[in-house]
C-alpha cells in the first residue's frame, strides 16, 4: 500500500490517512536511518530526510493518539501513562552537593586535594559556572544530527522529548562544523526567561488555564507537553555544561570543551570563570550573586568543577553526586508576611512537624503559603505566635522556612503551646531525651503513619507507582482498600473503576502500571520500607552486603547484639550503630514480619548486582586496606576497589578476602595472619585490579 504523501496538506488530512501515513513515514524513516546510520550510504538528500521528520512530526502532532510506539519521534517503548516514551541513559544523570558557606567551598577543595593526595602547592584549575535553575535535559547527537532529547528522570531513565525539543530554537538540530564525534550526548539546562515566564503567566491567566509558580516550573511544563506544538509556542532556551556518552574523546578539559560546545552552536553557561584557587572561586560567586538579579533568568548559586577530566575520572562519584562537582547556593530570597494559624502534620515515623499557615506572599518569584516551622523547641526559640508577622524564606527546591518573628510589627497574644497528643489519633506524642522531635506513640493505629508510610512506599524513589498519588492513598486508606503495601498489589481494576474520579480507562492505568512494579530491585525494596535512618545510600549498601532479600531477612533477624551476624552489620562501612539498631528493631518486630512476607509474595525482589566490572577479580571479595598506600589515598583506593564491585570493610573478620598492607600496618595485619585471611601488599592489590602505580 502507497499511502497518499506530500500533496495533501496535513490539516486536510483525515485520520484514517494519517494512520496509514504515520505507519509508512516509521518504515521509511527507519529504513533511511539504517542507510545513514549503519551502512554509510544514504539514498536520499539530507533535506529530504529531514522533509519526512518534519511531516511525520506534524502529522503526530496534529492527531497525537495516532503516534506509534515505533515511530521515529518515540525511538523507545512508549509508557503509556505518561505518554512519553523512557530512554535509558547510557551513562547516569547525575546531581550535585550543595554548598552554602565559604568554609564549604574550601573543604571541598581540601577534600579533592586529600583524596588525590594533593599537595597544597600543586595546580588544581577548578571552573566556575552560573547554575540555571531549569530542568536538565540529554541531546544525543549521531553523525552531527540530533536525534533523541531526554529528561533527567530518576537519573537512569529520563523521558523522551525528542519531538517536543525539535521545536526549541535555541538549539542546534544540527551541529555546526565538523569537529565532533560520531556519537555525542550533550548536556544541559532547559529554562525560561523571566520576562517569558511573566508574558505567559499572563497569557494562561487570560485564557483560564493553569499559571505557572516560577520560571522553572514553566519550562519543565512546556517540555513535557503532549503536543509539540504547545512546546513550540513557548518560548524555551538551553544551555550546554555537560555531556554523556561520546564515541570519541571530546577534550581534556572543561574549559577547552565549552569552547567546543560553543563552536558546534550551543549557547554555555555564563558568566563562567577558570578560577585557581579558592579565593578566585569566591569572588567569581560574589560577582556573580550581584549580577543575579540583572540577569534574563533565573539562577540560584554558582557550580564549581574540577576542570581536568582525568582527574575527575579519578575523584568518581558518591552516591548520585560526582565529587569533582559542588553546587554553592545563594542565600535564600525572603519576605515578611502574617502567620495565620499553625498546623501540625504526623510524618511516616510519627514525628510532629508545625506548618506555618500564611497570608500568601511572593518570596522571589513563587508564591508561598505554607511554610515549615521545624520543630517545638525552634517555636519556643523564635516565640512564633498565631498573629505575628514573620520572615519566611525559600532556597531552590527545598521547603520554604520561618526564619524569625519581626518584633517591631504588632504581636500575636499568647505563646504556642505545643500538643502532646497526636492531632490525628490522639495517642500520646513524646520525646525521647535528647530528641528534637515529639513523635506520637500510635505506631500502627496511627492513620496518619500509616497513610504516609504507603506514601513513601509508592514515591519515585521507592516503588515509583506512577498514577497512585497522595489522595488516592488517603481515599483507598480511608475505604480500607488499601491497609499495607501488599494490598496494593491485590487492587483490582473493578475495586476502583466506581469511584470518584475514575474511570475504567484510569482505572485499568493504575493496574497497569502496579504491575509493572512487581518486579523490583533489593535496594528500592528495602528503602521503601521506610525504616528509620535507612534512606537511599544505606539501603543500597544492605542491598550490596546481603545480596538477596532472603538473605538480608535470614541474617538481620538472627542479628543478636553479642553474636556474629550483628558483628557483620556493623562492619558494613558505613552503618553505624544506631542505624543497625534501627535496622535490626524493624526486622524483628512480628508485625513488620508479617506485613514484609505478606508483601514479598506479591513480588519478585531482584537480587542486588555487583555496581560495576563484574567481571574484575575482586567483585563481591570484601577488602580491608590498613597502613599508608604509597601510591592513591585510602579513600581513593577504597572507591576504586567499590566501583569494581567489592566491599570495603573497616575490621578484619572470618569473612575478609584480602587485607591489604600499607606501610606501617598494624593490629589488622595481626589479625589477618590469626585468622587465615590472604593479606596483599599495595603492589599485589594494583597488579590484581589490573592497575599500574
Ligand atoms: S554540572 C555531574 N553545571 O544543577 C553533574 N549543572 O543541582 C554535572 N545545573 O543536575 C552538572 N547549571 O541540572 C552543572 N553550570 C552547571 C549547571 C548545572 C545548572 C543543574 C543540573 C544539575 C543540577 C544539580
Amino acid at each position: 500500500m502507497t499511502p497518499a504523501k506530500g500533496p495533501i496538506p496535513v490539516e486536510q488530512l483525515t485520520r484514517e490517512e494519517a494512520a496509514a501515513e504515520l505507519t509508512h513515514l516509521a518504515k521509511e524513516i527507519l529504513h533511511h536511518d539504517t542507510l545513514y546510520y549503519q551502512q554509510d550510504a544514504p539514498e536520499i538528500s539530507d533535506a529530504d530526510y529531514d522533509a519526512l521528520r518534519a511531516r511525520n512530526e506534524a502529522i503526530e502532532a496534529r492527531f497525537p493518539k495516532l503516534i506509534l510506539p515505533n515511530s521515529p519521534s518515540r525511538r523507545v517503548g512508549a509508557r503509556p501513562s505518561t505518554g512519553f516514551g523512557e530512554v535509558q541513559h547510557r551513562l547516569p544523570m547525575l546531581s550535585l552537593g550543595n554548598a552554602f558557606a565559604d568554609d564549604d567551598v574550601v573543604e571541598f577543595l581540601a577534600r579533592i586535594r586529600r583524596f588525590l593526595g594533593l599537595g597544597a602547592e600543586a595546580a588544581l584549575d577548578i571552573v566556575a559556572e552560573a547554575k540555571i535553575d531549569g530542568l536538565s535535559l540529554s541531546l544525543r547527537y549521531e553523525a552531527g544530527k540530533l536525534v533523541q532529547a531526554a529528561t533527567r528522570g530518576d537519573g537512569t531513565k529520563g523521558e523522551n522529548v525528542t519531538a517536543n525539543v525539535m521545536t526549541v530554537k535555541d538549539l542546534p538540530v544540527r551541529l555546526k562544523g565538523r569537529a565532533w564525534p560520531d556519537v555525542v550526548e550533550v548536556r544541559g539546562e532547559v529554562f525560561m526567561r523571566r520576562a517569558d515566564f511573566f508574558a505567559l503567566n499572563a497569557r494562561q491567566e487570560e485564557a483560564g488555564a493553569k499559571v505557572f509558580a516560577n520560571p522553572r516550573n514553566a519550562a519543565a511544563g512546556s517540555l513535557r507537553q503532549l503536543d509539540p506544538r504547545i512546546t513550540a509556542s513557548r518560548p524555551l532556551h538551553f544551555m550546554a555544561y555537560h555531556w554523556g556518552e561520546v564515541s570519541a574523546p571530546i577534550g581534556e578539559g572543561i574549559w577547552e570543551i565549552r569552547k567546543r560546545l560553543a563552536s558546534w552552536g550551543f549557547r554555555v553557561n555564563e558568566p563562567a570563570r577558570l578560577c585557581h584557587g579558592p579565593d578566585e572561586m569566591l569572588t567569581f560567586y560574589r560577582e556573580t550573586l550581584a549580577e543575579r538579579a540583572g540577569l534574563a533568568h533565573d539562577i540560584d548559586g554558582v557550580v564549581y568543577k574540577v576542570d581536568n577530566l582525568a582527574l575527575q575520572d579519578r575523584l568518581g562519584f558518591v552516591s548520585r553526586a560526582p565529587r569533582w562537582a559542588i553546587a554553592h547556593k545563594f542565600p535564600a530570597e525572603q519576605a515578611q508576611t502574617i502567620l495565620k494559624a499553625i498546623d501540625i502534620q504526623v510524618g511516616r515515623t510519627g514525628a510532629l512537624t508545625p506548618v506555618a499557615r500564611l497570608e500568601p506572599i511572593t518570596v522571589g518569584g513563587v508564591v508561598v503559603s505554607n511554610a515549615t516551622l521545624h520543630n517545638e523547641d525552634e517555636i519556643a526559640r523564635k516565640d512564633v505566635r498565631i498573629g505575628d508577622t514573620v520572615v519566611v524564606q525559600r532556597a531552590g527546591d527545598v521547603i520554604p522556612q520561618v526564619v524569625e518573628v519581626v518584633l517591631e510589627k504588632p504581636r500575636g497574644n499568647t505563646p504556642y503551646i505545643f500538643p502532646n497528643e497526636c492531632p490525628v489519633c490522639g495517642s500520646q506524642a513524646v520525646r525521647e531525651p535528647g530528641e528534637a522531635v515529639r513523635r506520637c506513640t500510635g505506631g500502627l493505629i496511627c492513620a496518619a503513619q500509616a497513610v504516609e508510610r504507603l506514601k513513601h512506599f509508592v514515591s519515585r524513589d521507592a516503588f515509583d507507582i506512577e498514577g497512585m498519588g497522595a489522595k488516592h492513598i488517603v481515599s483507598f486508606w480511608e475505604d480500607g482498600l488499601v491497609k499495607t503495601p501488599a494490598d496494593i498489589f491485590r487492587l483490582k481494576a473493578s475495586d476502583i473503576e466506581n469511584r470518584e474520579g475514575w474511570g475504567e480507562k484510569s482505572a485499568q492505568n493504575l493496574i497497569d502500571s502496579i504491575a509493572s512494579r512487581r518486579t523490583v530491585s533489593l535496594e528500592r525494596f528495602v528503602y521503601a520500607l521506610g525504616i528509620r535512618q535507612v534512606g537511599q545510600a544505606n539501603a543500597k549498601l544492605l542491598a550490596r552486603n546481603y545480596g538477596t532479600l532472603d538473605d538480608l531477612i535470614r541474617n538481620i533477624a538472627a542479628a543478636d547484639p553479642e553474636g556474629a551476624a550483628y558483628a557483620d552489620l556493623l562492619n558494613i562501612e558505613g552503618i553505624g550503630p544506631g542505624v543497625a539498631a534501627e535496622i535490626v528493631g524493624f526486622f524483628t518486630e512480628p508485625h513488620n514480619r508479617e506485613v514484609l512476607e505478606d508483601l514479598a509474595r506479591e513480588l519478585s525482589v531482584e537480587a542486588a548486582q555487583v555496581p560495576s566490572d563484574t567481571g574484575s577479580p575482586v567483585a563481591g571479595k570484601t577488602v580491608v586496606f590498613t597502613g599508608t598506600l604509597e601510591s592513591v589515598t585510602r579513600s581513593e583506593a577504597k572507591a576504586r576497589a567499590e566501583s569494581l564491585g567489592a566491599k570495603v570493610a573497616g575490621s578484619v573478620s572470618k569473612k575478609t578476602d584480602y587485607v591489604v598492607l600499607g606501610a606501617d600496618a598494624g593490629s589488622k595485619a595481626r589479625k589477618a595472619a590469626e585468622l587465615g585471611v590472604t593479606t596483599l601488599s599495595e603492589e599485589e592489590w594494583l597488579a590484581l585490579i589490573g592497575r599500574a602505580i
